[in-house]
């Protein structure tokens, strides 16, 4: 079944190819060359990687699990609350947020959960590497780039001035050995530039003598923050936000291993139709990445070691004191305990995840508001999302046509396999206790917006560990 879906990849991928040349024939401008170079140069780079994605077939979980975390999906969440409970911590890779501190050919774990593109695999086992990630609605990814990289920013306004938090961050830093936002891609981009602009518009604020700033939209307020349409609009987030799932997904970011990455990169945001070739290579990823398996069962005994107190997770972790995370660290860790007894149900689990999932949720609700505080009346909300014109809206989506046809595509193999799945793996009982009672319930209610590809591959792995462990009991 597999062998004949990539041909037909390859061939659409083909298909494509000659409509980029039909262009180049319609299109007899001076500009000819350099969209001449820009569609050899990407095309070049998508076979070849749809060559080396061919030749491998990875469809068991392999010894290396790799959490590919494209920011703003729900990966801290799914790391903290679902991976940490199937793999114990000495099996847990050093964490590569900050690429610089880790070399993976040199350690042997199992669990590897990082911001780094797909070009990551050029450094690890290929063989014995499995891939998982998340995706979620472009627009709603957009969204929480822009209010997490204000939030964060917002935490330094608490400084006189713009070189003073710079200097004491810098301090701080130097002092502890956690991993800072600030050294993690894309926040080490992002947050120094709202940071930056946070400090130049409460400047010209001082130096107006404006006092009272009312408003009631925080998407706009000029006077306070970027506003969304300047922030999607900045070169900076062309960069890396935009499409920034899909690039991530092809190992095509600003943050790539891939030395052409950069120059296939630029002329794909230059030249709109080239961006299907990227789709297309990002899909033979995900197709093989989602797929069906012969399922090996995952390690899962827990060490007695406690966990790292600085949780090194950037969608949430920063310079400052963080006891809100030690917190957090101190109760996932208590549920741990609970969730790895050998005769652990899928129920217990899911129990055990959304209590996880309440504590995260809370502790960065307090830290959220905490530094909103700082850019009042600007607080972000989900109702005041739906103020946003129209016209912004179709204007993200745009510039994120490649995300969202990922996006589309994912829910697709993603109903298909759950489908599949259902029919096929899951007993009747099974599948009650999974969607009938309220854990259940729940497990769908937690990821309403974010669309996991793989989830489902390592819900197998729960499953087989379940059965395993209740035939057991029964022999
Ligand atoms: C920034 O604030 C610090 C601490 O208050 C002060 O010492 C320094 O002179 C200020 N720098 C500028 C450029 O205003
Ligand atoms: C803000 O207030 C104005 C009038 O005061 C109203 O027309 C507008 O809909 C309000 N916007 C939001 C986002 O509430
Ligand atoms: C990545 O993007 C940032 C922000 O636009 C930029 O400063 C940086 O130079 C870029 N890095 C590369 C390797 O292109
Ligand atoms: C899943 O794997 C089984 C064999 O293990 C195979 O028969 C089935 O066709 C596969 N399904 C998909 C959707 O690939
Ligand atoms: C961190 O917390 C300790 C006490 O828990 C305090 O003494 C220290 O000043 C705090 N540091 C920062 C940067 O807030
Ligand atoms: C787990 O198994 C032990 C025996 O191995 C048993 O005493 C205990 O009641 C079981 N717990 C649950 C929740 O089934
Ligand atoms: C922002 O809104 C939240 C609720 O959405 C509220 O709890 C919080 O107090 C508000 N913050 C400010 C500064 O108004």
């Amino acid at each position: 079944m597999r062998r004949m879906v990539h041909p037909t990849l390859k061939l659409m991928l083909l298909l494509l190819m000659l409509l980029g040349l039909v262009s180049i024939l319609v299109n007899a401008s001076s500009i000819q060359s350099d969209f001449g170079h820009c569609d050899r140069v990407v095309k070049r780079w998508a076979f070849s990687s749809l060559d080396q994605e061919i030749k491998e077939d990875r469809h068991t979980l392999r010894d290396l699990l790799f959490f590919l975390h494209v920011p703003r999906t729900g990966g801290r969440t799914y790391f903290h609350c679902f991976l940490k409970k199937l793999y114990s911590n000495n099996l847990e890779c050093p964490r590569s947020y900050d690429k610089l501190r880790f070399d993976p050919s040199k350690t042997k774990c199992r669990l590897l959960v990082t911001h780094d593109d797909y070009s990551m695999m050029s450094k690890l086992p290929n063989q014995r590497t499995s891939v998982v990630t998340i995706l979620r609605n472009p627009v709603d990814r957009v969204f929480s780039t822009y209010e997490f990289s204000i939030e964060v920013a917002a935490r330094f306004l608490l400084h006189p001035n713009l070189s003073s938090a710079i200097q004491m961050s810098g301090r701080v830093r130097s002092k502890t050995k956690g991993v800072s936002t600030l050294d993690i891609w894309p926040w080490k981009y992002l947050v120094p530039w709202m940071r930056e602009d946070l400090f130049a518009r409460r400047d010209a604020r001082i130096q107006k003598g404006s006092r009272d700033i009312k408003s009631n939209f925080s998407y706009d307020i000029e006077d306070i923050v970027m506003p969304l349409h300047k922030y999607i609009n900045d070169p900076v987030a062309h960069d890396i936000i935009h499409n920034g799932a899909t690039f991530q997904v092809a190992g095509l970011t600003n943050n790539s291993y891939l030395a052409e990455s950069h120059e296939v990169r630029h002329c794909v945001q230059k030249y709109r139709i080239l961006g299907d070739h990227v789709l297309q290579v990002a899909k033979v990823i995900s197709q093989l990445r989602a797929s069906n398996t012969s399922m090996k069962s995952v390690s899962n005994k827990k060490s007695e070691q406690s966990p790292s107190i600085l949780d090194s997770d950037p969608d949430n972790n920063d310079h400052q004191n963080s006891s809100s995370d030690q917190n957090a660290g101190q109760l996932a860790s208590n549920e741990d305990g609970e969730a790895m007894k050998e005769n652990m149900t899928v129920e217990d689990l899911m129990e055990a995840y959304e209590g996880c999932i309440s504590s995260l949720r809370k502790t960065q609700a307090a830290r959220r508001t905490a530094s909103l505080k700082r850019i009042s009346p600007a607080n972000f909300s989900k109702e005041e999302r739906l103020q946003v014109p129209e016209m912004l809206l179709e204007q993200i989506r745009s510039l994120n046509h490649l995300d969202l046809e990922l996006y589309k595509y994912a829910q697709e193999i993603f109903e298909k396999r759950h489908k599949h799945t259902m029919e096929k793996l899951i007993t009747a009982e099974m599948w009650e206790s999974m969607f009938n009672n309220s854990y259940g319930g729940v497990f769908w209610k937690v990821f309403p917006l974010v669309m996991t590809i793989i989830l489902l591959f390592c819900l197998f792995v729960l499953f087989v560990n379940a059965r395993r462990r209740t035939s057991k009991v029964k022999i």
